[in-house]
Formats: structure tokens, C-alpha cells, sequence
């Protein structure tokens, strides 16, 4: 399965892809890291 992962880069998501990869494709995302860009803060 292809997977979004926002916070690929961080503590949880490092232990998340760590975890999938063996089954998984990721495309990774965060507002200043990942293969793309997005900013999901709520202000
Ligand atoms: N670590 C824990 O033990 C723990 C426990 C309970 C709850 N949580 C919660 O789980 C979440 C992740 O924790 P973490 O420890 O993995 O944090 P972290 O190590 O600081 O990593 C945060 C990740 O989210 C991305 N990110 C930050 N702001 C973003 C934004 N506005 N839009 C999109 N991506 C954003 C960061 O990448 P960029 O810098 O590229 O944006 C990074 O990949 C947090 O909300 C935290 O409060 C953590």
C-alpha cells in the first residue's frame, strides 16, 4: 500500500515508517521536511 505519512521526520513517524516499511511505500510530508509540503497547523 502507498502511504501519506505527515510527520514522517519526527519521533512517532520514524517509529511508524520503521515499523511499515518492510510492506509499505511512504510518501513522507511535513511543513519543512518530506518529499512534499504541507502546513496542517489549525491557526
Ligand atoms: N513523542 C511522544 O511521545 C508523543 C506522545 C503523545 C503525543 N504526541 C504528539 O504526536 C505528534 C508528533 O509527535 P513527535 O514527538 O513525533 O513530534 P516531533 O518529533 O516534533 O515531529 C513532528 C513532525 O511533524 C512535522 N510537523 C510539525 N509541524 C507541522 C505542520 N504544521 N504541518 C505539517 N507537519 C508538521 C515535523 O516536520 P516539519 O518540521 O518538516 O514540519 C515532524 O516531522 C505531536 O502532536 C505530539 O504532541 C507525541
Amino acid at each position: 500500500m502507498k502511504i501519506i505519512i505527515i510527520g514522517a521526520t519526527g519521533a512517532i513517524g520514524k517509529h511508524i515508517i520503521a515499523a511499515l516499511q518492510k510492506d509499505h511505500e511512504f510518501i513522507t510530508a511535513g511543513s519543512k521536511s518530506g518529499d512534499l509540503r504541507v502546513d496542517i497547523s489549525a491557526e
